[in-house]
């Protein structure tokens, strides 16, 4: 008999990949019912991409075109056409630094998300650990949401808190969310994986006994 064939990941990054090694190393241990199917970035020297090729995956740079914060219409092609030629199942952004538009997200729809370094709708954007610090908040921590054509504005998923310190720096307190970003990733897109998340408007549902 033909086994089930595995769900499919494709992820977008443009940095170091911290997130994408924690994803592929939950993958390898069977904590996350998937596999990678393709590592996509928009950065040539992305630490993301070697990280993919150490592991044998598969891995491309695709330039990003004419813009700074989004792909122009040509990469987006570019991108759609490598994640559906891969059969990818959900896109897993970790650290991509453009703005999705329109005809992507339709292509993928509910089937984009993110990780974003706070607890949202609280300090979207950039440098979220410094947002926090600058307002003084006891608690921050980190959010996986589906993306909605808004910036950091989707369905939420799961969220996982990070108490701030009088001590904290920018650096000290974004290497604590960034921990608990890698626990956090692999636990939502385990539930996806295992189609224990729906999307219902505004909101997600999550199956009995499921809490991330
Ligand atoms: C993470 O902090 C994530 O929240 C944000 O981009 C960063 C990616 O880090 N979206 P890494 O490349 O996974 O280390």
């Amino acid at each position: 008999m033909r086994s089930e064939r595995p769900f499919r990941l494709g992820i977008l990054g443009s940095g170091t990949g911290s997130n994408f090694v924690a994803i592929a190393e939950a993958c390898a241990a069977g904590r996350l019912p998937a596999e990678v199917a393709l590592v996509l970035s928009d950065v040539e020297q992305a630490g993301i991409l070697d990280r993919a090729r150490e592991r044998h995956l598969p891995a491309l740079y695709l330039a990003p075109g004419k813009f700074r914060t989004k792909l122009d219409e040509e990469a987006e092609h570019a991108y759609l056409g490598a994640l559906q030629e891969a059969r990818v199942d959900l896109v897993v952004l970790a650290g991509f630094m453009r703005i999705l538009k329109g005809a992507f997200l339709k292509a993928f729809e509910n089937r984009v998300v993110n990780i974003h370094p706070s607890l949202l709708p609280a300090f979207p954007g950039m440098a979220s650990w410094q947002q926090a610090l600058d307002h003084g908040v006891k608690v921050t921590g980190c959010t996986v949401h589906f993306v909605d054509q808004g910036v950091d504005s989707g369905p939420i998923i799961g969220q996982r808190t990070v108490p701030v310190l009088e001590s904290d720096t920018p650096e000290t307190l974004h290497r604590r969310i960034h921990q608990a970003e890698h626990e956090l990733y692999p636990q939502c897109l385990a539930a996806i994986a295992r189609g224990q998340v729906r999307v219902e408007g505004r909101l997600v549902r999550l199956s009995p006994g499921w809490q991330p």
